[in-house]
């Protein structure tokens, strides 16, 4: 299941939910797989699964929010449509990451953590993709796109229907 920008209701919460615990609650160590799954289902991971997922895997709640707070990977509120992650790792930084991140940031004018264009992009960090050759590097709603550069990135953008 993937949510775009319409509003979640408690039923896909609910079906996630239940997806991940089927997949992961039997493992040791299932708090993260299970937070990792609920989030590439939902897009972010709502507070309103926390008290049934404490109940199902016996943690406590505030132990969750510890473990998503702790992440900067998690969110707790849904992205924009577009979701942009750029890679700020060594490799794709002696590649041209940060000069490219600088125009991103001005041209969606909004910073990390943030929502631009007008609400429509998200940017994220994220650190290594695993295409360090390949750099400066992004994961755009969950694909990866090599050798980005502005102008690529923009073109992108807009085939996203992305107005900038
Ligand atoms: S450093 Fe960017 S993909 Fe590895």
């Amino acid at each position: 299941m993937s949510i775009s920008d319409h509003a979640l209701n408690a039923d896909q919460a609910h079906q996630a939910l239940q997806t991940a615990l089927t997949l992961h609650a039997h493992k040791e160590g299932n708090l993260l797989p299970i937070l990792h799954s609920l989030q590439d289902q939902l897009r972010y991971i709502p507070a309103s699964v926390i008290p049934a997922l404490s109940q199902a895997i016996n943690r406590s709640r505030a132990e969750i929010h510890g473990v998503i707070s702790f992440y900067t990977h998690f969110r707790t509120q849904p992205p924009a449509p577009v979701l942009l992650e750029i890679c700020r790792a060594e490799s794709c930084q002696a590649r041209g990451a940060n000069p490219l991140i600088d125009q991103v940031k001005q041209r969606l004018d909004c910073d990390f953590h943030q929502k631009g264009a007008n609400g429509q992009v998200s940017l994220e960090p994220v650190y290594c993709l695993g295409l360090c050759s390949q750099g400066p590097n992004a994961m755009i709603n969950g694909e990866p796109v090599a050798h980005l550069n502005a102008d690529a990135l923009e073109h992108y953008l807009k085939e996203q229907g992305v107005q900038l």
